[in-house]
C-alpha cells in the first residue's frame, strides 16, 4: 500500500468513532465524513445520511464505465467498540502503531483495516478508468451497537444491486482466505432485577427478604447449556443441521480443536473441539456476559443488573427467539421482584455455496492470493447481512482478519501484510464481478 493510502488509514483509525458506549457524537461524525471524502477524492459521490438520529450512514457511488454495468454494494463499518481499559494496550488505541508486523490500533481488525482495501480498490479501478461495475458504497456507524439505521436504509432503498460484498470476517488461517457463508444472528437482553427499594441489613432481614442477586441467578440458570454443551430445546427452535456436504467441506478445514487450542480455551464438552464447526456454525449459544449487583458486606442486595446474549443458527427466527427468551426469563421472576428487560434482534443469515456469485468470488480470491479459499461459517454476527438477504442480495462475506486479531479486546490489531492482500483480492474480486448477470 502507498504511503499515502497507508497514512490515510491511520488518520481514520486516529478518530475514536465508538458507538457502543462512551463515545462522542463529533468523533462519529468526524469517521463518517472522513470516509465520504476518500470516495469524493476518487472522484465519486457521498453523502451522509442520517436516520431517526442514528449515526451518519456514509452512501456512495462510485460508477461503471461501461454501461449495463451490473451493480456492487460494498459494506464496512467505521464504528469501534469501547477500547476498554487504557492500561491494557501496549500502545494508545486511537495511536495506530506498527510493530512485528502488525497495525495495532482500535478498528484496525474490526473494522476499518478490513474494509479500507476495499473501498480503496473500488476507488483505485475507478480512477483508473478499470471499473466494470457500478460500485455503491454503503458504511455504517452503528454496526457494533445494534443500530437500526442501515437496516431502515436497506428496506427503502428502491435500487437494490446484484450483490453486495462485505469485509468484516476473518480468513480461516493465514494461508487461507474464506468466504463466510453463514453468521449467526443475536439476541441481546439488558436485565434489571428490582427486589427491594434499598439495600438490606442481612442479619436483620435475611431469610425474610428476596434478594436480587439470587433472582438474577434463578432466572438465568435455566438457561445454561448442559452438560454436553446443548442449549435447551426451545433455544434452539429452528436451527437448521447442516448437510452432509457442509460437513464434509468442513473435514478440510483444520480441526475444532486447534481452534480452541490456539486460545487456550477450556473447552464446555467433552466433544466441543471436535463437534466446533457444527457447534459455532449451526447451533445457538447462550451467554451471560456481564452481571453487576451487591456489595462484599452484609447486606441482601436490591437490585442486580446482567447483560446476556443468545447466537442463533441459521435457520432460527430471530423475533421468535427474543420472545422465547424474554418469556422464559420473566418465568421464574418471584411475586413482589421486578424484573426490567430491555432487548435487541439480529437475524442470522446463511447463502448456498453453489450461488453464482460465490464462485465467482472463491475464483477471484484464489487469483489473487494464490491460495486455496475456504467456505466457512462464522459464529459472530453482522446484522445487515440478513436485512440485503431479504432485499434478494446475495453477499460475500469475506476480509483478511485472522484469529489472533484480538478484535473487541485491547491490543487489537491487524496483519500488516493483509492490507495488501485484501486490497488485491478486493480488486480481483470487483473486476471479476462484471461477469454477473443483471437482476
Ligand atoms: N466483525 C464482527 C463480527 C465477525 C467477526 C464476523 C469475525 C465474522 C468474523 C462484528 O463487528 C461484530 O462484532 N458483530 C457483533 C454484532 C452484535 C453487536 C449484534 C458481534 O458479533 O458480537
Ligand atoms: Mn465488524
Ligand atoms: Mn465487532
Amino acid at each position: 500500500m502507498e504511503p499515502g493510502r497507508l497514512e490515510e488509514l491511520y488518520d481514520w483509525l486516529r478518530i475514536p468513532s465508538i458507538s457502543t458506549g462512551g463515545g462522542k457524537a463529533s468523533d462519529l461524525l468526524a469517521a463518517a465524513e472522513f470516509a465520504a471524502a476518500i470516495v469524493r477524492r476518487a472522484g465519486g459521490e457521498a453523502e451522509l445520511v442520517t436516520i431517526d438520529r442514528g449515526n451518519p450512514l456514509v452512501i456512495g457511488e462510485l460508477r461503471a464505465h461501461s454501461e449495463g454495468a451490473p451493480t456492487v454494494i460494498i459494506y464496512g463499518h467505521y464504528d469501534v467498540q469501547d477500547p476498554g481499559p487504557l492500561d491494557a494496550w501496549q500502545s494508545p488505541p486511537f495511536e495506530p502503531e506498527l510493530r512485528g508486523g502488525r497495525l495495532y490500533a482500535r478498528g484496525a481488525a474490526d473494522d476499518k483495516g478490513n474494509f479500507y482495501p476495499l473501498l480503496l480498490a473500488a476507488c483505485e479501478l475507478f480512477e483508473s478508468g478499470e471499473l466494470a461495475v457500478n460500485v455503491r458504497v454503503v458504511i455504517e456507524g452503528e454496526e457494533e451497537a445494534g443500530g437500526e439505521s442501515i437496516a431502515a436504509w436497506v428496506k427503502a432503498d428502491e435500487r437494490g444491486a446484484d450483490c453486495a460484498i462485505v469485509f468484516d470476517s476473518a480468513m480461516e488461517d493465514p494461508q487461507t482466505p474464506a468466504i463466510t457463508l453463514g453468521l449467526r444472528g443475536c439476541v441481546s437482553v439488558s436485565i434489571t432485577v428490582k427486589a427491594q427499594p434499598r439495600d438490606l441489613h442481612s442479619g436483620l432481614y435475611g431469610g425474610s427478604v428476596q434478594n436480587a442477586l439470587h433472582v438474577l441467578q434463578q432466572i438465568l440458570t435455566p438457561l445454561l447449556p448442559g452438560a454436553d454443551g446443548n442449549l435447551r430445546a426451545e433455544l434452539r427452535a429452528g436451527a437448521e443441521p447442516p448437510s452432509a456436504a457442509e460437513r464434509e467441506s468442513w473435514a478440510q478445514l483444520r480441526s475444532g480443536q486447534v481452534v480452541l487450542d490456539e486460545v487456550g480455551a477450556t473447552p464446555l464438552a467433552s466433544d466441543s473441539g471436535e463437534d466446533f464447526r457444527r457447534r459455532n456454525g449451526a447451533e445457538p449459544s447462550f451467554e451471560v456476559n456481564w452481571i453487576e449487583g451487591g456489595a462484599a458486606r452484609t447486606v441482601v442486595p436490591a437490585q442486580a443488573r446482567a447483560y446476556v446474549t443468545l447466537r442463533l443458527a441459521p435457520g432460527q427466527d430471530a423475533a421468535a427467539m427474543q420472545t422465547t427468551l424474554e418469556r422464559l426469563l420473566r418465568e421464574r421472576v418471584p411475586d413482589g421482584v421486578q424484573l426490567e428487560i430491555e432487548s435487541h434482534a439480529a437475524t442470522p443469515s446463511l447463502f448456498a455455496a453453489d450461488l453464482p456469485v460465490v464462485e465467482i468470488a472463491r475464483e477471484a480470491i484464489e487469483r489473487a492470493s494464490g491460495m486455496t479459499t475456504a467456505l466457512i461459517r462464522s459464529g459472530g454476527s453482522i446484522p445487515v447481512v440478513a436485512d440485503f438477504a431479504a432485499a434478494g442480495i446475495p453477499v460475500i462475506v469475506s476480509g483478511f482478519g485472522l484469529a489472533d486479531d484480538e478484535i473487541h479486546a485491547p491490543n487489537e490489531s491487524f496483519s500488516f501484510d493483509h492490507l495488501d492482500l485484501g486490497e488485491r483480492c478486493a480488486r480481483e474480486l470487483l473486476l471479476a464481478l462484471a461477469a454477473l448477470p443483471r437482476g
